[in-house]
């Protein structure tokens, strides 16, 4: 394998992998329309395409134009809440997309496929930590149109022998401020960089409830150094290209914090006071989401290193020094 096809390769996740990609030697190849995604992220020497996953016909030519041994499918839409209130942009999007991609690597012999899932395939589990073989239920079109790939990749991979990783992301945060890449997201959602966003002093922080039924009331979570996630991506196309078996991978740390634990450590991390003011609850959030990691551990080899202090750590280091983002 030399040649990888990172399909929205310019977004947060997606750029953390095109970097260690080239730190360990592959041509990578970038496909992003940049509708979320960041030109400046994709660092040199990866090519840049700029298109959608969309369009067969953009994707045909790349796939004409370089020797791709796998593909790493990063472009989505991501906004758990935006889906709830328009299902049908996120079936079009994201099933859409990789329908067009899994024609393209069919049409060019292409078998090997690393794709971004996620912990909203689970929806509101029965029990923590949990497992690949547990129910998936999603709550919202998002986690939906995730799951109903992971249903198209099993099919593709019966009929066509293209074989692939579901890679169920729980909360990714951190960034590579080494070279330059972080999290830069319009609008942000996530809890870390808006966290972060309050150290700054540029905007006011609320937490979203603090009625549910976990230890201090607040939602817990599993957060996953973004480094550590790509380094399982790797693994994982790896993996397949040694004969390996598809299927779903969680990739989550295994530990849980809440809302106010995170606050607090950012605290810590940062030295600053960050307010924060209580809100009511954001509806389709479930109280506690931790992984089981054993299985991604067990069969990949995958061992995630970076713990909570590091994650935060790395993400202010992007934050103070990209204050404004990509564009500051
Ligand atoms: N939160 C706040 N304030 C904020 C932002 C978030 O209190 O400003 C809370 C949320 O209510 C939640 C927790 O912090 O309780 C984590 O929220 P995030 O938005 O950071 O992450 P989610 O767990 O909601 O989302 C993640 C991924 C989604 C994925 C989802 C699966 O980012 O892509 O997990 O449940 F769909």
């Amino acid at each position: 394998m030399k040649t990888i096809l990172v399909a929205g390769g310019a977004g947060y996740i997606g750029s953390h992998m095109v970097a260690l990609l080239l730190e360990r030697g592959y041509e990578v190849v970038v496909v992003d329309n940049l509708c979320t995604g960041h030109w400046q992220a994709v660092k040199a020497p990866a090519k840049l395409r700029v298109g959608d996953v969309k369009d067969q016909a953009f994707l045909d030519r790349v796939f004409t134009e370089f020797p791709i041994d796998g593909v790493i499918n990063f472009a989505a839409f991501s906004l758990v809440g935006e889906s709830v209130g328009n299902p049908l942009k996120y079936y079009e999007n994201n099933v859409g997309g990789a329908v067009s991609m899994l024609t393209a690597m069919k049409n060019h012999n292409v078998k090997k496929i690393v794709f971004s899932s996620t912990a909203a395939t689970y929806g509101e589990p029965e029990k923590q930590p949990i497992e690949e073989t547990d129910r998936t239920d999603p709550i919202n079109p998002y986690g939906a149109s995730k799951l109903a790939i992971e249903g198209l990749l099993r099919w593709c991979d019966g009929a066509y022998g293209i074989k692939y990783a579901a890679l169920r992301y729980f909360n990714a945060a951190g960034s590579n401020a080494d070279v330059g890449i972080g999290e830069d997201h319009h609008p942000e959602t996530h809890l870390i960089p808006n966290v972060l966003a309050a150290a700054l002093g540029k905007k006011s922080l609320e937490l979203f409830g603090d009625d549910y039924p976990t230890p201090d009331g607040t939602c817990v979570r599993d957060y996953i150094h973004v480094r550590d996630l790509v380094e399982a991506h790797l693994l994982a196309l790896e993996y397949l290209d040694r004969g390996g078996e598809s299927g779903p991978f969680n990739l989550g740390s295994g530990d849980g914090y809440s809302v106010k634990e995170i606050v607090e450590t950012a605290r810590r991390v940062t030295g600053k006071e960050i307010p924060a003011a209580m809100k009511p609850r954001r509806p389709g959030d479930p109280p506690t989401l931790i992984a089981s990691n054993r299985k991604a551990k067990e069969v990949l080899g995958w061992v995630p290193k970076r713990g909570l202090e590091e994650i935060i750590a790395d993400a202010w280091a992007w934050h103070q020094s990209h204050p404004n983002g990509y564009e500051g």
